[in-house]
């Protein structure tokens, strides 16, 4: 079929019991597994690596940053016990991500999961975008994300199976509330349109690669406090109330608020889950208050 990988056609297994064998615990736990996480020096991508820490992973970070945030070093100190590494890379520039990867294999011994956060918005109106500006905009949030996943799914596919990960691995796309709905006060037509194309990528890759027990995921944030929602606040005091005051819940995101979902998503506890999308918006994406 087009060189497209379809799982054989596999008998019912009886095993009505299976539920009882592992517990919550089991499932969420990442003990010994790797994973990668673009865009992690710092922001949402760094606040996953200690959710993963948290539960026994170990994460190589590629970040286009020369050094990560103070953070990276405590997340260090605190899992002495774990492995953490930070590569410089630009994950639009295929062969460079190529090469990172392939010395994460040689540092980890394998890759078990993706968290794809490496991501920029620029805030500009439509008439004034200049070319270059835009295809900036979509290489790093579009291709960046294509690519990352690309290198990734080759190495989960050839690996050899452990006793922590049988098969395969999973990945989680950040994409963005503006998949679905313009932002207030805002001009990121480039933005939106890149991390709408993140949330279909995600679903055509779950149905690609579940044969080959590659699972992939996204989640929407919604306004979600970082450096770099900070930084806009401070330059654009109108948009700190836009995003304290507009999501039902009247508050933005802490990062704590999209850890358990990552590690959700990544983990065994999320097994029968692909190509789906995950909203964490306080309750924007379902009606605003002002
Ligand atoms: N903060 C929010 O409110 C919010 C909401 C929805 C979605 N998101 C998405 O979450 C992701 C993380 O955002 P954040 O708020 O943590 O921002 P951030 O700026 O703090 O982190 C983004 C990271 O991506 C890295 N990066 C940028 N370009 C790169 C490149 N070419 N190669 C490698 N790394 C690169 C940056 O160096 C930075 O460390 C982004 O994709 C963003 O679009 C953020």
């Amino acid at each position: 079929m087009n060189g497209q990988l379809v799982q054989p056609e596999q008998k019912l297994k009886r095993d009505a019991d299976g539920f009882l064998r592992r517990t919550v615990w089991d499932l969420f736990s990442l003990k010994s597994r790797t994973i990668v996480i673009t865009g992690g020096a710092r922001g949402i991508g760094l606040a996953f690596a200690f959710a993963i820490a948290e539960v026994g992973g170990n994460v190589a970070i590629l970040d286009a940053l020369d050094e990560p945030h103070e953070h990276f070093y405590e997340l260090q100190n605190r899992f002495k016990d774990l492995k953490f590494k930070s590569y410089k890379v630009d994950v639009t520039k295929y062969d460079v991500l190529e090469k990172a990867f392939d010395q994460v294999v040689k540092d980890f011994g394998r890759i078990d999961g993706l968290v794809t956060a490496a991501g920029i918005c620029t805030d500009e109106p439509f008439l004034e975008r200049k070319p270059e500006s835009v295809a900036r905009c979509i290489n790093i949030n579009v291709l960046g994300t294509y690519y990352a996943a690309q290198l990734a799914a080759a190495q989960m596919a050839r690996q050899e199976p452990t006793d922590f990960n049988q098969r395969g691995g999973s990945m989680v796309f950040i994409a963005s509330i503006a998949a679905y709905v313009a932002s207030k006060g805002q001009n990121t037509s480039d933005y939106c349109a890149s991390k709408g194309a993140v949330v279909s990528l995600c679903k055509a890759l779950g149905v690609e690669l579940a044969a080959m027990g590659i699972r992939v995921n996204s989640i929407s944030p919604g306004y979600t406090m970082t450096d770099m929602t900070l930084d806009l606040c401070d330059r654009m005091p109108h948009l700190a109330h836009i995003m304290t005051t507009e999501p039902p819940m009247r508050r933005m995101a802490d990062r704590t608020d999209l850890k358990g979902l990552v590690v959700y998503l990544l983990s065994e506890a999320s097994a029968y889950q692909t190509s789906e999308d995950i909203l964490v918006t306080g309750g924007i994406h379902a009606g605003r208050l002002l």
